[in-house]
């Protein structure tokens, strides 16, 4: 077979797979091939696959039926966290597919390719492989924001959670290589880093020394000159004080906090193995807010867990609605294979499941209408990221992490800029460039 000159990549899930992509990417066009958008002409077809809930597993299964169907052309690789899991299945329902790699062998792709070439069906699935990924060959998608890897794995080993089993153990990444990457981003043009990790707040609590932990991370990061730094996804439990005095003091880091709670009831957060109650829970975010006011916060919820009542789901709602989230995922709860959790009964009906879900996306849908509108008339700073063509308005995001579009000239795009918030339409809010010395277009 001749080695492949196109190719054809969809990404699922999480950040973490998006910069694994870019990572592909990057390695694929550095080796001559081309990414092309029409998945049936292209000699190497990939999906880099997320494992966390039975919906994006659904996805990916039912594409390489459709791809299958269709009759195989080029060669197939899937890759990520899905053939981690259920690497049996994947082998067996699939017999066609000419790779399976996982997310922590993404660097060995082109000699992976070379073999498959030669017709050697492959795969490297080791998640315990304590390897530093590096990615400063990825092809990043924008040039104003990128994506930072700080870790890799979790040892937090929440019951109903598939992660620990398809990234393995917490490694945090050395702080000089760190470092590096951000300084070269800063010198590239880049203007705000998202630090990504499964749980970010437990950083270089894995390294020899201890003495570099998340915050200071961000001390160090703050220092390169980067205008904003982001993080996600952080532990409730790992969220330390020190983390909060640096959001408060360092004018990179941005006020905003992915703060997953799960569950509002203590009794279902046991089950979870969350380790903390809805007590330690709200006493965080009280601590945090006043601390750092302006914080916002986001949150992850699932519904519809093993044994959850009407009572435990209501508390999950009063919860939410006193701490007032200003985003939030609201998931149903699907049994992964492997994790304690699915060796329960998953006794909620997918019909109360739904229900519960919408009853929580409404409240959320209050709640966020109402806090947005509290934020108009302020005067933000937003990184104006990209000019949306549809609406002939520019994009950007405030250090909240809200949306808003305004009018203005494309030049401004990589640049901060101070704009008032003056409406909402849905999530968004419609602002105006207050700088008078820049003349809207
Ligand atoms: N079912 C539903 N949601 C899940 N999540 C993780 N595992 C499951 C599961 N088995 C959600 C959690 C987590 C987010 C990334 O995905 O809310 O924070
Ligand atoms: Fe999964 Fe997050 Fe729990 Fe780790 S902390 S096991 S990634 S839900």
């Amino acid at each position: 077979m001749q080695f492949p000159k196109t190719f054809y990549l969809r990404t699922y899930g999480c950040q973490m797979n998006e910069l694994d992509s870019e990572l592909v990417v990057g390695l694929l066009e550095k080796r001559g091939l081309k990414r092309i958008e029409q998945e049936d002409e292209a000699d190497l077809l990939l999906l880099n696959t997320c494992a966390v809930r039975e919906m994006a597993e659904k996805k990916v299964v039912g594409k390489l039926e459709e791809i299958f169907h269709k009759g195989k052309k080029g060669l197939i690789g899937v890759l990520g966290c899905l053939p981690v899991a259920k690497k049996d299945f994947f082998l067996k329902k699939f017999p066609h597919i000419d790779f399976l790699v996982g997310p922590k062998q993404l660097p060995d792709l082109l000699s992976i390719l070379d073999q498959a070439v030669l017709q050697k069906k492959s795969v490297h699935l080791d998640s315990a492989a304590a390897l530093e990924i590096d990615y400063t060959c990825a092809k990043r998608e924008s040039s104003i924001k990128a994506y930072v890897s700080i870790m890799q794995g979790c040892n937090k080993y929440c019951t109903y959670c598939i992660v620990p089993y398809t990234r393995g153990k917490e490694i945090s990444r050395p702080l000089a290589s760190i470092l590096e990457e951000v300084e070269r981003l800063v010198a590239l043009g880049y203007q705000e880093v998202t630090l990504l990790g499964q749980n970010v707040n437990s950083y270089g609590k894995d390294l020899p020394d201890q003495k570099t932990l998340f915050p200071d991370l961000l001390y160090a990061l703050d220092h390169t000159g980067i205008k904003r730094i982001r993080f996600m996804t952080s532990h409730p439990i790992d969220i330390s004080i020190d983390l909060m005095h640096a959001i408060r003091d360092l004018a990179s880091v941005c006020e905003f906090v992915h703060f997953p709670l799960q569950s509002g009831s203590n009794r279902i957060l046991e089950k979870m193995h969350r380790i903390y109650t809805k007590e330690d829970y709200l006493e965080k975010v009280e601590l945090l807010r006043s601390i750092v006011p302006e914080v916002a916060l986001g949150t992850d919820i699932i519904v519809g867990f093993p044994t959850e009542t009407e009572e435990d789901f209501l508390e999950t709602l009063t919860l939410f609605e006193q701490v007032r989230f200003a985003t939030a995922f609201i998931f149903a709860y699907s049994p992964r294979e492997k994790t304690p959790a699915a060796r329960w009964v998953d006794d909620i009906p997918l019909k109360i499941k739904e229900e519960r879900l919408q009853r929580m996306l409404s409240l959320f849908r209050t709640i966020d209408q109402q806090e947005k509108e509290k934020e108009l008339g302020k005067t933000v700073e937003i990184l104006v990221e990209r000019f949306n063509k549809d609406l002939q308005k520019l994009k950007g995001k405030t250090k909240r992490a809200e949306k808003v579009i305004f009018d203005g000239n494309a030049s401004l795009i990589g640049t901060l800029q101070n704009i008032r918030l003056e409406s909402l339409s849905h999530q968004t809010f419609l602002g105006k460039l207050i700088d008078p010395t820049i003349l809207p277009t």
